[in-house]
């Protein structure tokens, strides 16, 4: 059975509360469980991990245990060497995800440090997105266990 790391970056503990006109009213907590019961349903182990500190998630990322990572690295995207270089030492796939399509955006978002390492970037779709990304990780893994 895969099993799936949830990565979400700074500030997203906030969803619901945080710029609701740009984010939705969507938590968190809704999303994880989301995420949870699709992974139960693709066969598919999923964890998930929030938080606001660079340190903390580098470390998460160290110390294993997954096969593939979904991460909406929020803010972190943009400006992280350090992420990035965390991503590629799991030696593992991961998927990048936004909940808004950040080319839409402000110019400093249009950067990503992660997207061409990862086996795929979505964005614009809202929560959904990480439903799709999560998916798309898994069938992924299952191509991997075939070769
Ligand atoms: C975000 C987009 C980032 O630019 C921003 O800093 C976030 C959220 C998104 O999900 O759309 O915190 O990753």
């Amino acid at each position: 059975m895969p099993s799936v790391l949830v990565v979400h970056g700074p500030n997203l503990d906030q969803l619901g509360r945080r710029e609701p006109d740009v984010y939705g009213r969507t938590t968190l907590a809704d999303i994880d469980a989301r995420l949870v019961a699709i992974g139960r349903e693709l066969g598919a182990g999923v964890s998930c991990l929030q938080s606001n500190w660079e340190g903390a998630l580098v470390d998460r990322l160290h110390a294993g245990g997954f096969d593939g990572v979904v991460i909406n690295p929020a803010g972190l995207t943009h400006t992280s060497v350090v992420l990035r270089d965390a991503l590629l030492a799991t030696g593992r796939p991961f998927v990048e995800i936004h909940l808004t399509n950040v080319h839409a955006r402000e110019p400093f978002r249009h950067r990503s440090l992660l997207a061409d390492v990862a086996v795929g970037v979505l964005g614009g779709f809202g929560p959904m997105g990480y439903e799709l990304a999560l998916r798309g990780l898994v069938a992924h893994l299952r191509r991997e266990e075939e070769r």
